[in-house]
């Protein structure tokens, strides 16, 4: 695996390389969740490309950003045993040389503004800005994300198709735990309590499709009702709500593709998560 922290090195290296070029952006402390997007692209195109950069432009909180675990070696490490073509890991100066304050920034309106967008001001900017930078930086025919993650992708996608960026965007399932937990760097900030109580999110994610699938439809109602048991398992909910999986919408009766978005807080950790449901017509 080549490894690159320059954008010149960058371009020479993927313009060596010819055919079909995937690029896996991340923020490091790869687990299995990363590493999934990894196997789907290396079955979509010829060469990988990883990303490894924490986005300082898309925190909301300095502590956050300081907090953030940063594990390039162990993730060199890994990237290396799935057989990844090659690593880029930009210092920040070489992604903001004059600093972020002056950086032209890449603003996704509507899909954006609520759950995640309202909750982390300036976060989907952020992500928009730094996704769009990599893109342009590496041009790779296709670009994976997690589903974990289903606002970001909506606000990646209609980036891309905004500004006619050509590139194709496949958003891979989410990977869980044995006990439900969606994987995520976070999990590694929660003490053993927090940690069993933690599937409690995915829990009611599942109760509410079973309960949309049951033919239930007063969304209200079933936010309600998982709001309370996710409090009754001890974790302050930040928001959960069903919505248009297509632009997150708000829903109504006749609705099909649904997504139930859920942000929750443990201690000082948040953790969010997703579930699509599909109804019968
Ligand atoms: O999902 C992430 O890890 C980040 O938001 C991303 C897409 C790598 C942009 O920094």
């Amino acid at each position: 695996m080549k490894r690159v922290s320059q954008v010149a090195g960058l371009r020479s290296a993927v313009q060596a390389f010819g055919g079909r070029v995937a690029l896996v952006p991340t923020m490091g402390n790869l687990h299995q969740g990363h590493l999934a997007l990894v196997k789907r692209a290396q079955e979509v195109a010829e060469r990988v490309v990883v990303s490894v950069f924490v986005n300082p432009l898309q925190f909301d909180r300095e502590e956050d950003l300081e907090a953030y675990p940063r594990t390039l070696e162990e993730d060199a490490r890994l990237l290396e045993a799935e057989g990844v073509d090659l690593l880029f890991a930009p210092g920040v100066e070489s992604i903001y040389p004059e600093g972020m304050e002056v950086h032209t920034r890449v603003e996704v309106p509507v899909v954006s503004e609520n759950f995640c967008g309202a909750s982390r001001p300036g976060h989907f900017v952020g992500v928009a800005t730094i996704v769009c930078k990599l893109l342009n930086m590496v041009q790779p025919q296709v670009a994976l994300f997690g589903r974990k993650d289903y606002q970001q992708l909506l606000v990646i996608r209609k980036m891309v198709a905004d500004l006619a960026l050509p590139v194709e965007i496949i958003g891979v399932p989410t990977v869980r735990e044995a006990d439900g937990l969606a994987m995520s760097s976070r999990n590694n900030y929660l003490d053993e309590s927090e940690r069993r109580r933690a599937p409690a999110i995915y829990r009611a994610l599942l109760q509410t499709a079973e309960r949309l699938r049951s033919g239930q439809r007063d969304f209200g109602n079933l936010e309600a009702l998982a709001v309370k048991e996710i409090e009754e398992a001890g974790l302050k909910p930040d928001y959960f709500s069903i919505r248009r999986a297509a632009d997150l919408g708000e829903p109504d009766e006749a609705s099909q593709h649904l997504v139930i978005l859920a942000a929750a807080f443990l201690g000082k950790t948040r953790l969010i998560d997703n579930l699509e449901v599909e109804l019968p017509q």
